[in-house]
């Protein structure tokens, strides 16, 4: 009977990961990620047009806290054959990067194409496949035409054809050797904490109908891009395309929040995947109707959220072939307190719920405070999409370690990337979701946004004080190849790899990351067996 409960408590620990079979499923692939804006540089090469990035940064240089701006940045437009030479290093399966859309389309509207900047990312997808490496091709990650912003950008409902003039475009240019496409990257970032906060290039702050006129926009713009590819793309082609979603994952922060943790997960993930993934189509009910109330204690005489007809119901509904899923953080829910206002949402709160939103305090921080390091979230969020939306398989496009030290040491980036990892094992082997591959954010430091290049992210660094742009492996580079290399992540000790690069004092892991894991499990067992052992002798 004693042993019978040891082997169970055992099965327990196995279960929860304490020890776990560390190989990832046959066919699994891996990656990395950068954006046009973020590597590209080339602001005004040929005859490109303006992004708002572009405009806004050029007017106001004290808007990023470095007073930088992505004119150079890593200079991947001419640097394009060295990125894939580290893509190639790393052994990754595929390299997901994005098309700078008023780089194709310098006006932003399909009256003239751009033979040089069509040029460069034909040159692009042909080194990566040369390598064996697939692009994965996002459309559309932040860099609007000015030209559109000036029209309203994602509030203007003309936009959804706008935007699926240019898809055509793109996968007309493209669709023969790019099998993997996004449509728009992080739709929750563009219109909810951008229109929210107000504090990111557009810099556009419009609590009320922005962040759900944008939404709207999004879905249509997404479900025409997707409609064009599988009407007069995919017969011949046969890609896939997602949109990648990016919602915080939320735990409730007592037991008598988890309805209004829900609710929140449905105001946030659910807002931007119900109407694509859900059975029904449309926002999620419960949104719907506490958006109506809402509005109407405002004075509105229709709710904030707008509604869908049932042909732009039916034309959403269904626009996938996966799942992607950008995933970072998560989050607490609470109730607010009396007299408390939320804040702004998705990452501190929301009015329209009374819902706080907090970082545990036992969280690590990362070195861009609203990243908490919180790996169980990633396990959560994937289970939570598998039941939800029929098991769809998840492909994740995002995920990764902020450090304002460039140290090539990166052991906080190796513990992040690991720790993630596990516990995608674990929704996959132990939640049954099926999760066909991951994305490290970012292949090299980039130009973080409104931090400018202050924040690393990369596997490579940069130093972009040098002419060239110099991009160095970092620890966490040696240590993401061996898992690809592996396919697992039991890689054999591996810190004698990336010793040499240490050039602070920090201290060392004493075992390499993963075989700490492995470790784990073979004391496991061995405690295990010998109490197991100790007490059937004992009772003899
Ligand atoms: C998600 C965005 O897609 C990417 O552009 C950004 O750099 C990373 N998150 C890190 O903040």
């Amino acid at each position: 009977m004693l042993c019978v409960n040891l082997i169970s408590a055992f099965s327990l620990l196995w279960v929860g990961g304490w020890c776990l079979d560390l190989k990832f499923p046959p066919g699994f692939q891996f990656g990395a990620a950068t954006s046009a804006y973020q590597v590209e540089g080339a602001w005004n090469v040929s005859d490109k047009g303006e992004n708002i990035w572009d405009s806004m940064l050029h007017s106001n240089p004290s808007l990023i806290s470095d007073g930088m701006n992505g004119d150079v940045s890593c200079d991947s437009y001419h640097q394009w054959r060295t990125d894939v030479q580290m893509a190639h290093n790393l052994g990754l399966h595929f390299y997901r990067f994005s098309v700078s859309w008023s780089r194709i389309l310098p006006t932003g509207f399909p009256n003239r194409i751009s033979e040089d900047g069509a040029k460069y990312y034909n040159k692009l997808i042909d080194g990566l496949l040369k390598k064996g490496i697939e692009p994965v091709v996002t459309l559309y990650h932040f860099d609007l035409p000015q030209s559109i912003q000036t029209l309203g950008g994602w509030t203007n409902p003309l936009i959804a054809d706008w935007f699926a003039d240019y898809a055509r475009i793109v996968f007309r240019l493209y669709a023969d050797r790019v099998k993997t496409w996004i449509t728009i990257n992080e739709p929750l970032i563009m219109c909810d904490h951008i229109y929210n906060l107000g504090n990111v290039v557009p810099m556009v702050h419009e609590e009320e109908l922005g962040p759900f006129l944008c939404n709207k926009n999004v879905l249509l713009a997404h479900a025409k891009a997707w409609r064009i590819y599988d009407e007069d793309f995919k017969p011949q082609y046969n890609g896939k395309l997602s949109i990648a979603n990016n919602p915080i994952w939320l735990d409730p922060a007592s037991e008598k929040d988890e309805e209004l943790t829900e609710l929140a997960r449905e105001f946030g993930a659910g807002r931007y995947s119900d109407p694509i993934y859900s059975a029904e189509g449309g926002w999620p009910p419960s949104i719907e109707k506490i958006m109506a109330e809402y509005s109407k204690k405002q004075g509105y005489p229709y709710s904030r959220l707008p509604s869908f007809t049932d042909e732009e119901k039916k034309l959403i509904q269904g626009t996938y072939d996966f799942y992607s899923l950008n995933h970072y953080t998560a989050r607490l829910v609470r109730e607010a307190h009396k007299n408390e206002t939320p804040g702004p949402w998705f990452v501190a709160g929301s009015k329209e719920l009374n819902a706080v939103l907090e970082i545990d305090p036992t969280w690590a921080y990362t070195d861009l405070s609203y990243l908490a390091v919180a790996p169980k979230g990633i396990r959560r969020q994937i289970k939570w999409l598998k039941d939800r939306y029929n098991n769809v398989s998840i492909l994740i496009t995002e995920n990764g370690f902020a450090t304002r030290d460039p140290d090539l040491y990166d052991t906080g980036r190796i513990n992040f990337i690991r720790d993630y990892l596990k516990e995608i094992l674990l929704a996959i082997k132990e939640d049954g979701a099926n999760v066909i591959g991951y994305t490290v954010w970012s292949l090299m430091d980039n130009f973080e946004w409104m931090f400018g290049y202050s924040l690393k992210f990369g596997l490579y660094s940069v130093d972009f004080k040098d002419p060239q742009r110099l991009r160095e492996p970092r620890a966490s580079a040696f240590f993401y190849s061996s898992v690809i290399k592996h396919h697992s992540l039991d890689i054999p000790h591996s810190s004698h790899q990336y010793h040499h690069l240490k050039r602070k004092n920090l201290i060392q892991d004493k075992t390499s990351a993963t075989s700490r894991i492995r470790v784990n499990c073979e004391l496991m067992l061995i405690y295990t067996l010998s109490l197991a052992y100790i007490l059937v002798k004992t009772m003899h």
